[in-house]
């Protein structure tokens, strides 16, 4: 039976695959990402006529709610989305289920079950079931166990699973998380999430690059002197205290999102655009990379802390003041360091990591910075002569920009840079779409080609455990530096670049 078709007269130019008729059952369904961005994600692609008539949504969590208070809840989380559009809202609503359930007790899986079949008959979903684990990772193993017992994750066709990140604290534990899932399903059921998979632009990596032949030949060692990827935001921990204390941007930021960007940029092409294709090349790729000092590996990574900052009308604390963040804590919102690929395409290019909360501007982006002319014909306007940087903007103002030389106007021969510009929305007119539109749909059409796999898993995290064994074992040599709120980080991530003679971007 398949589950995907396309249908290109539906959305006009888009051209969309079908969503078969399932049930999205969601655990963790009073939670915040429940209500900040998947059930949005999911009302938006009811709104793209994306979602089938035989549909449902079953929100799970331990609290005893009603179906009706689980759809006012939802109500308010859509704010004016849901008000302004009454009409699809009430549609929509009733597609909206709930059960409450402790994904410990088997008895609650049981009867979760019970629940699943009146559902079928209900809204003609099949049998067909996305299980989206939307709960804390403590509840992953059990999650998964408790659907395998009761035999639902046993059609491989009918049944996915969805875990949010993060999947794992280290090697060692996701390897350990990634057998047990294994034992509950088959890989091909799995969808590990990483939201940044889901951003237009960070898909666009792969589209710029093998879709425009001029690119391939100069993306390698020989043109490209070194890499910058940054995640920048400018929100501190919000009420997340709980949760970052014991991860961390290391663990929050790094080993997820931004390794994600790494591998699109740095990976071999791939010999077909299908799934398996592409994940091969980037558990390849990551397979391939270090820490740019694998003996000494504090000399190539630098952790911050973010203070107070801010003005006297809108002061900011330190990330120790923050409620619930312990006021000795040695937790990092910053991290920035220097990693190698050991292949041919990139061995000696150093690529630069860095991420970190409160800082001066929200951005991310990644920058290729070429290797500078063999000859330097011209007087540069400003003293020095710039390398040509081709930047990848991921947010905001998402597109892509080339900075090259050009002959500043005048008498004489001196040249300048300028930028040649491309963006999403001048060109195409319309915002992209949430990173978890793209990646729910998916998900529940069975499409994992924009989730992880287990060994790209396992080599993320491989990558960063020295890293933070280190930060366990003997702290002391990567010590926290502070840096004032809303400015761009710890003057050792400026020392980290100016000991290659470089510098950060700062746009
Ligand atoms: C999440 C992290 O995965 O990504 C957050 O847990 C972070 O700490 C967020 O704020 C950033 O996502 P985005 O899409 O806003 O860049």
């Amino acid at each position: 039976m398949s589950f995907a078709i396309t249908n290109p007269l539906r959305l006009g130019l888009r051209q969309e695959k079908v969503i078969a008729p399932q049930c999205l059952v969601i655990f963790g369904a009073t939670g915040d990402l429940t209500h900040r961005k998947l059930v949005p994600a999911l009302f938006e692609l009811f709104n793209q006529r994306r979602l089938p008539s035989e549909f449902a949504i079953l929100g799970c969590a331990r609290r005893g709610w009603s179906d009706e208070e689980f759809q006012q809840k939802m109500y308010q989380a859509l704010g004016a989305r849901a008000s302004e559009n009454p009409i699809a809202w009430d549609q929509f609503k009733a597609c909206l289920f709930y059960q409450s359930l402790d994904l410990q007790n088997l008895g609650d899986v049981r009867k979760l079950k019970d629940r699943l079949e009146e559902i079928d008959r209900l809204r003609a979903t099949h049998g067909n079931r996305t299980f989206y684990l939307s709960v804390s990772p403590d509840f992953y193993s059990c999650g998964c166990k408790a659907l395998a017992a009761e035999g639902l994750l046993d059609d491989p066709k009918r049944s996915r699973l969805v875990i949010e990140k993060p999947f794992g604290r280290d090697f060692g534990s996701a390897q350990a998380l990634n057998r047990i899932v294994q034992s509950c399903a088959n890989e091909s059921q799995v969808f590990r999430i990483d939201h940044y998979l889901g951003k237009e632009t960070v898909q666009n990596i792969l589209v710029l690059r093998f879709a425009n032949a001029i690119f391939e030949p100069i993306w390698n060692r020989n043109y490209i002197s070194s890499v910058q990827i940054t995640a920048a935001e400018t929100v501190g921990v919000e009420d997340r205290a709980g949760y970052y204390e014991s991860s961390g941007a290391l663990r929050d930021m790094v080993q997820n999102h931004l390794t994600q960007m790494l591998s699109l940029t740095a990976m071999e092409p791939p010999g077909h655009f299908d799934p398996e294709a592409i994940r091969n090349e980037k558990a390849k790729v990551l397979q391939a990379a270090r820490l740019a000092d694998d003996f000494e590996p504090w000399n190539c990574c630098v952790r911050g802390q973010y203070s107070k900052g801010g003005n006297h009308l809108s002061p900011l604390v330190g990330y120790r003041e923050e409620p619930g963040v312990n006021p000795n804590s040695t937790t990092e919102t910053y991290v920035a360091m220097k990693l190698f690929i050991d292949n041919w395409r990139w061995q000696g290019v150093p690529f630069y990591v860095r991420t970190g909360k409160r800082l001066a501007k929200r951005l991310s982006e990644v920058v290729l910075t070429f290797r500078e002319a063999p000859v330097h014909l011209f007087d540069a306007v400003g003293g020095s002569p710039t390398s040509n940087q081709l930047i990848l903007r991921i947010q905001p103002n998402e597109g892509a920009e080339f900075r090259f030389d050009v002959k500043s106007p005048g008498s004489g021969m001196r040249s300048r840079p300028v930028e040649m510009e491309f963006s999403y929305e001048e060109s195409f007119g319309e915002p992209s779409d949430e990173g978890y539109v793209r990646l729910l749909a998916d998900a529940m059409l069975g499409d994992p080609t924009l989730f992880t796999r287990s060994d790209e898993v396992e080599a993320a995290w491989r990558l960063y455990t020295p890293l933070l064994e280190l930060i366990e074992e003997s702290p002391w040599l990567l010590p926290i530096n502070s840096y004032e709120s809303r400015t761009w980080g710890p003057a050792a991530a400026d020392a980290l670049l100016a000991s290659d003679g470089l510098l950060w971007r700062r746009p």
